[in-house]
């Protein structure tokens, strides 16, 4: 992509012609070790800092989509979703921005193989899967980094979804955002697991797409957020090279916990936590004190990803008997 290509001028240069009836994907769902909070442009979802995930292996988001009649027609696990849904209204307005011409619609199947109610951004992996069904369906074969900014336009950690294992979302400075799109790093590191502990199925009450914007305009503390999130970065990158776990969990719970308390000084506040999620909190420190390395990360939500390695599985099972486990590079 060079850097003088005028915005998003491939997109309008796409194939409207379907190349197949249908087109299938998957895509993992995805956990920042290092987490997206804030965006420096709302409409294009361009992240105010870099991040950093984890994918998530065999779970995510499995799509078909065909062109239909004249409005689309999304069904999420089995069930068809009202047009003025939330979820359906974000759906279409991504359709939008390659629909042939208006009036025409797309049917769109989407299943989540997710634990529900497991915290797991859906839009991650939904959109990633949404734009490498769109990609199988129109035969654009469009490259690892112009799928990143294509799902980006749909949630911003969707762009970390279309590739697998570590990786990392560049935040880019262009204001056309065709430089903020994600990568996966060359390593591997078969050991790392991700402990899924649900604290709480119920939807969330603040979005987080509206969670970092009032905490990025109304939060004393957010101004210290991108000088956070850029050491983390760097601690992390480095974690993954040495194969350092300690590092590894230890910076990603802190960044967790850093984004946690910036929202905790948005007006009004954002609490995610329920006490339960406190009580596991401390579980985890118990652990680490008795001399398991085990560390956790939260998203915006009351449940925890535990990381660990394969090693210590068998007393992160006994300590939380709830826990689903994830090997992502196994
Ligand atoms: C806390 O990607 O859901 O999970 O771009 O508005 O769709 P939009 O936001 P979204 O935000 C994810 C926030 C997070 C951290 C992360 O995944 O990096």
């Amino acid at each position: 992509l060079s850097t003088d290509e005028p915005a998003a001028a491939w997109l309008a240069g796409l194939a409207r012609e379907a190349a197949r009836p249908a087109g299938q994907a998957f895509a993992a769902a995805n956990i920042a070790l290092c987490k997206y909070w804030g965006k420096r442009d709302e409409a294009l979802n361009l992240p105010v800092t870099s991040s950093l995930s984890v994918s998530l292996g065999e779970l995510g988001t499995r799509t078909v989509v065909t062109v239909g009649e004249h409005a689309d027609a999304i069904r999420l696990n089995g069930e068809d979703v009202p047009p003025e849904a939330g979820f359906a209204r974000r759906a279409s307005r991504f359709l939008d921005l390659v629909r042939p011409a208006a009036g025409i619609g797309y049917r769109v199947d989407t299943r989540n193989a997710l634990p529900t109610g497991a915290g797991l951004a859906s839009s991650a992996s939904g959109f990633a899967a949404l734009a490498l069904a769109l990609d199988h369906l129109y035969g654009w074969e469009l490259d690892a980094r112009r799928l990143s900014i294509l799902a980006r336009l749909g949630s911003g950690s969707a762009s970390r979804s279309i590739e697998a294992g570590f990786v990392e979302w560049h935040a880019g400075t262009r204001p056309d955002g065709l430089d903020s799109f994600a990568e996966a790093l060359p390593e591997q590191w078969p050991e790392l697991r991700i402990g899924l502990l649900t604290v709480s199925a119920q939807q969330k009450a603040v979005s987080s797409r509206e969670a970092m914007q009032r905490t990025r305009l109304t939060s004393a503390l957010y101004p210290a957020w991108p000088a956070k999130a850029q050491a983390d970065l760097e601690l992390l990158r480095r974690a993954i090279r040495a194969r350092d776990f300690e590092l590894l969990g230890r910076t990603a719970e802190s960044n967790a916990l850093a984004m946690h308390a910036t929202s905790l000084a948005a007006q009004p506040p954002v609490l995610y936590w329920l006490p339960q999620t406190i009580v596991h909190m401390h579980d985890v420190w118990g652990l680490r004190e008795q001399g398991t390395p085990v560390h956790f990360t939260i998203d915006a939500g009351a449940n925890l990803k535990l990381l660990f390695l394969a090693r210590d599985a068998g007393v992160v099972a006994a300590r939380f008997p709830g826990v689903r486990v994830v090997a992502p590079f196994a």
